[in-house]
């Protein structure tokens, strides 16, 4: 390890961060690395990395990663036995034991995936066609089974026509590399997904400030002829903050600057909107936008990825998406699950009203509490802590009172909004939200997090 570690010479400025900024990581004279003060960002992300020999690189990680695991607050990488229940038998990193623990970490908001109804037409779509398509969608992967998935898609998102991918991940940067030509330019909300980020490699991209229509037009009006085509990227609900996109005011800048506008409807999916349909039908914008993009892993309870728009944008994607052109066809037991579920969905008999009632009742619980969770408005809480430390330790401590939710130190996002974040299902009984949110209150007072 030291040997590798020593044999690189430069100095290494890793940080730009308020805190630390002015601190080198010198590997020099380093032979192990404190994960107290590193990140993963450090080994993986940071951009002077560049500089950095694969060999070093991988030992300085690997370095950080043993720390981390030494320090038993390692808690990424979980191993479920059972799959996303509700309540979860998850093998202890330290112990090797099995836990039965509350979930509050998954994405499977309406707890589709252990639904009986569901699995029933997934073993009859096995015994038509089996397992895996066999080929890409192009050429002799293109189903039936897959049509009427997209159909059913479009039918939820009011568009015209919808193609599915393998994941929401390869839907969105197969869409918007698909689209972004050299002198196009793509536009953020800073707060996007990396799928939405990732599609935009090597093209010219811009950020605006969170769910601020002001700083997106003071970047339109910046940039008016600068590039051929615009194309605004927000979520419709954030994946770190669970809140909803100010999608009415948003259109209407866009559009009034000539901007198309792109919305991942990944956790708006099944949770907002009449009967979950999403933001575009909770703001009664059904075709105005542009370009919607989702996942069938989260409320949908299985894995794949859609895009929904007009018939002539899909039908461009076919031929221009790589991710989607130069890729197997999803899954086919998943497609199935895919179509049963948002079925279910439509007809409110998922349990959306259910999902309602536990959001309201955690939301309430918490910022009666004092406990800062920014603008959460739906199935996704961040308990906003600013500190990594603390919020590793009550990650921990969670962790050993069974309930499981997901530590989100920075670089994820800022150092100053580290946070633990608590996702709400459909299936929890009251007892069970108690249960967490007394822990919780507990926990976050030892912590000094609240009063
Ligand atoms: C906002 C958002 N978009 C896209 C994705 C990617 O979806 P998938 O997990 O299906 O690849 C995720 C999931 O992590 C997400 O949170």
């Amino acid at each position: 390890m030291s040997k590798n570690l020593n044999s690189t010479r430069k100095r290494y400025h890793l940080f730009e961060d308020e805190q630390i900024d002015h601190m080198y990581f010198d590997m020099s004279t380093s032979g192990e690395v404190d994960a107290n003060k590193y990140s993963l960002y450090n080994f993986t992300g940071d951009p002077k990395l560049e500089y950095a020999e694969w060999e070093s690189r991988l030992d300085m990680m690997n370095s950080w990663f043993s720390d981390m695991k030494n320090s038993k607050r390692f808690l990424y990488e979980r191993e479920s036995i059972d799959g996303s229940k509700i309540i979860s038998s998850v093998v202890d990193p330290e112990t090797g034991e099995i836990r039965k623990m509350l979930n509050f970490a998954s994405n499977d908001y309406l707890n589709l995936t252990q639904d009986k109804r569901i699995w029933k037409n997934v073993n009859d779509i096995i015994s038509q066609y089996g397992g895996g398509a066999g080929g890409a969608p192009l050429l002799s992967g293109s189903m039936r089974i897959i049509k009427e998935l997209q159909d059913q898609i479009s039918k939820m998102k009011g568009t015209e026509s919808s193609i599915v991918y393998t994941s929401g991940y390869a839907a969105n940067i197969g869409t918007i590399s698909g689209l972004l030509g050299h002198k196009d330019v793509a536009i953020y909300d800073m707060y996007s997904h990396a799928s939405l980020i990732d599609g935009s490699k090597g093209a010219n991209k811009k950020f605006f400030a969170h769910n601020d229509a002001k700083s997106l037009e003071s970047v339109l009006k910046n940039i008016q002829n600068k590039y051929i085509n615009k194309l605004v990227v927000v979520d419709g609900v954030y994946s770190m903050d669970g809140d909803i996109c100010n999608l009415p005011e948003i259109l209407d800048v866009a559009h009034f600057y000539g901007a198309w506008v792109l919305v991942d409807e990944a956790h708006a999916t099944g949770v907002i909107g009449k009967n979950g349909r999403g933001t575009v039908d909770y703001f009664n914008l059904e075709g105005k936008v542009d370009i919607i993009t989702g996942t069938l892993s989260k409320s949908v309870g299985a894995v794949g990825g859609f895009v929904s728009a007009s018939e002539k944008l899909i039908n461009y994607l076919k031929y221009n998406s790589r991710s989607y052109m130069f890729s197997t066809s999803p899954y086919l037991p998943a497609v199935a699950a895919s179509l049963e579920a948002l079925k279910l969905i439509e007809q409110n008999e998922a349990g959306q009203d259910q999902l309602w009632r536990n959001i309201q009742y955690v939301k309430s619980r918490l910022l009666n509490a004092g406990f800062n969770i920014g603008n959460a408005e739906t199935a996704i809480f961040p308990i906003i802590i600013g500190d990594d430390n603390k919020v590793k330790e009550m990650t921990y401590r969670l962790h050993q009172k069974n309930i499981f939710v997901n530590p989100v130190p920075y670089p994820a996002v800022p150092r100053k909004l580290t946070r633990v974040r608590l996702t709400v299902t459909a299936g929890f009984s009251k007892d069970q939200l108690d249960y967490t949110l007394d822990q919780i209150e507990e926990i976050g007072r030892d912590l000094n997090i609240i009063k």
